[in-house]
């Protein structure tokens, strides 16, 4: 028994092959951060090492504190998360202010959790309260299409939503509620975590110009799920606006959009419909 027989660990790992695979991850690109349940933390916790020091990430979130974490090591590229785990992963305690973390397991050879931390931890904290503890899972990914809207659209979340809406008919049912848009900023720190939580209090995700896309979701499947949908419209927006040198001929009506909520229960976002 190793903890790589744990089911959570198991299927942590899988998720970072899979966004691998996708192309999202060039070099150490993209992080992944997991809100552990109390029984996953029990049954990791006979694999646990003496706690390293407690570091300050700069945020606070306190209805994080007492979590624990698994994360992606900073530097370290999910092409090897699943060759060498214990190398490009850990698990992080958060103290009882919720204002530092603690390596617990893994990030071996002194490797950090993820520099995107404070944003991961940020998000956790408003999506956690924005979902009555459903959120354990952010996401963060560099996937091609997504970005390089970032350099031809309005960097604004209702521009993104609607163009993003009508590129896929599955996309206002995936994503009812919109995504939001954080303008460029420098990556990895407390500016751009306070930022992006601000947007994820109303959205679930959150494109970051020129840089990438956040998601978030109770589960790796969903909020997989909902980078792979988002990053399949934007491709489809590309290709069209490609191939039509920037003309569209024809699309799904705000009309259509509403008809699609209706058949599928879902209350879109009203702001971004006409
Ligand atoms: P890390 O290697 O620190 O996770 O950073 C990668 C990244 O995508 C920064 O935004
Ligand atoms: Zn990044």
């Amino acid at each position: 028994m190793s903890i790589f027989d744990i089911e959570i660990v198991k299927k942590y790992i899988r998720m970072c092959q899979d966004g691998w695979e996708q192309g999202w991850h060039e070099r150490n690109g993209g992080n992944l951060t997991y809100r552990m349940k109390a029984e996953e933390v029990e049954a990791c916790r006979p694999f646990f090492r003496e706690p390293g020091e407690w570091v300050n990430m700069g945020v606070a979130g306190a209805n994080l504190a007492g979590e624990y974490f698994l994360t992606t090591g900073s530097g370290k590229f999910f092409r090897n998360v699943e060759p060498d785990p214990e190398h490009s992963i850990g698990i992080v305690e958060i103290n009882d202010k919720g204002d530092a973390w603690r390596i617990v397991w893994g990030l071996e050879g002194g490797a950090k959790p993820t520099s995107e931390f404070p944003s991961h931890f940020m998000n956790h904290s408003v999506r956690v309260a924005a979902t009555n503890g459903e959120c354990r899972v952010i996401y963060h990914a560099h996937p091609a299409n997504i970005i390089s809207l970032t350099y031809v659209l309005p960097l604004t979340a209702r521009d993104f939503t609607r163009a993003l809406w009508k590129s896929a008919t599955e996309c206002p049912v995936v994503f009812p509620g919109g995504v939001g848009v954080v303008p460029w900023m420098v990556p990895g720190g407390a500016d751009i975590a306070l930022a992006t939580s601000e947007l994820m209090k109303e959205y679930d995700a959150a494109v970051w110009a020129h840089h990438g896309l956040f998601c978030s979701g109770p589960d790796f499947d969903i909020t997989f799920g909902l980078m792979h949908t988002i990053e399949k419209a934007a491709q489809i927006c590309v290709l069209a606006l490609s191939a039509g040198q920037g003309k569209i001929r024809q699309t799904i009506s705000d009309d259509n959009l509403r008809a699609i909520a209706k058949e599928f229960g879902v209350t879109l976002n009203e702001n971004f419909l006409d």
